[in-house]
């Protein structure tokens, strides 16, 4: 049998893209979470939570590749630095990592936080490979509802987004992952740059409601980088296929996103 693959969030947004994708292609998987899942099919799950557990060792036995997506809204670089040490230990010849479009741009902590991460992984002495991705659809469509929960919504002034599909990202992490290490890879963003003024009246139309818009002015550097893009993809991105309107026609006929 091959060596597994380890995957860190593998039970998240887009871990659940990437473990069919990775048995397709004939690999067995280990998902790491703190929660677990229902074992599958060449799928196991350990139990971990790499904020707080010193010893990761069962988690990497065996596994020579190490596709690391477990995130959060804080901590991932010690999440990060965390799972490295441990795969320096079992000599680990590929650790992937997941990263944020403008990580290295926008100075706001939680994004110092992703590209301290991405350090940790550049920096291990390992072979790495580091995907920076734009907000997948999801993520959007979860902004855009909870922007909408109130009868005025609050719109940052001049901030763009790239939504990309889910399943887009997790098809080039896969590649990525079974490739040979490729350093800081061509940032992934969708196929269009969108106005959060934008998005917000699509939403709106799409779901036939009315919303007072209250302009806001995002304050200090991390609103200037915004207002210049510096969240935005890099020159010589990937960019993927799938719209956003496209994403969102099917969501609201599945009746999710729907007030
Ligand atoms: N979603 C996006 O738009 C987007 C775009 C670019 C990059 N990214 C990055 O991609 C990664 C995955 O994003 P996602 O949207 O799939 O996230 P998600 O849906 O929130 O899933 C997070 C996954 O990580 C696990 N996890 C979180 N904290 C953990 C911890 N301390 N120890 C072990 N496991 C932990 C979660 O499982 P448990 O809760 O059970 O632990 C879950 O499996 C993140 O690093 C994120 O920053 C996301």
């Amino acid at each position: 049998m091959n060596a597994p693959i380890l995957v860190t969030g593998g039970t998240g947004t887009l871990g659940r893209h990437v473990v069919p994708l990775l048995r397709a292609a004939g690999h067995p998987v280990r998902v790491l979470s703190r929660r677990g899942g229902p074992p599958g099919d060449g799928v196991t799950h350990v139990t971990a939570d790499l904020l707080t557990d010193t010893d990761l060792t069962p988690a990497l036995r065996g596994a020579a590749t190490v596709l690391h997506l477990a995130g959060g809204a804080k901590g991932d670089d010690r999440a990060a630095a965390n799972l490295v040490r441990a795969a320096r230990r079992a000599e680990v010849t590929h650790l992937v990592h997941v990263s944020v479009t403008g990580a290295d741009r926008v100075p706001l902590a939680w994004l110092r936080s992703k590209l301290d991460a991405e350090r940790a992984v550049a920096d291990a002495g390992l072979p790495w490979t580091v995907l920076r991705a734009a907000q997948v659809h999801d993520l959007v469509l979860r902004m855009l509802t909870a922007m909408t929960k109130l009868p005025v919504a609050p719109v940052p002034v001049g901030l763009r987004l790239q939504p990309v599909d889910a399943a887009e990202v997790a098809a080039r992490l896969v590649d990525l992952t079974l490739g040979p290490p490729a350093g800081l890879a061509p940032d992934l963003a969708g196929p269009a740059t969108l106005g959060l003024d934008e998005l917000l009246a699509g939403y709106l139309a799409a779901t036939g409601r009315r919303r007072l818009r209250l302009p806001v002015r995002l304050p200090g550097k991390a609103g200037r980088a915004y207002r210049e893009g510096a969240n935005l993809a890099r020159p010589g991105a990937t960019r993927g296929v799938r719209t956003w309107d496209d994403f969102l026609a099917d969501r609201l006929r599945s009746g999710v996103g729907q007030p």
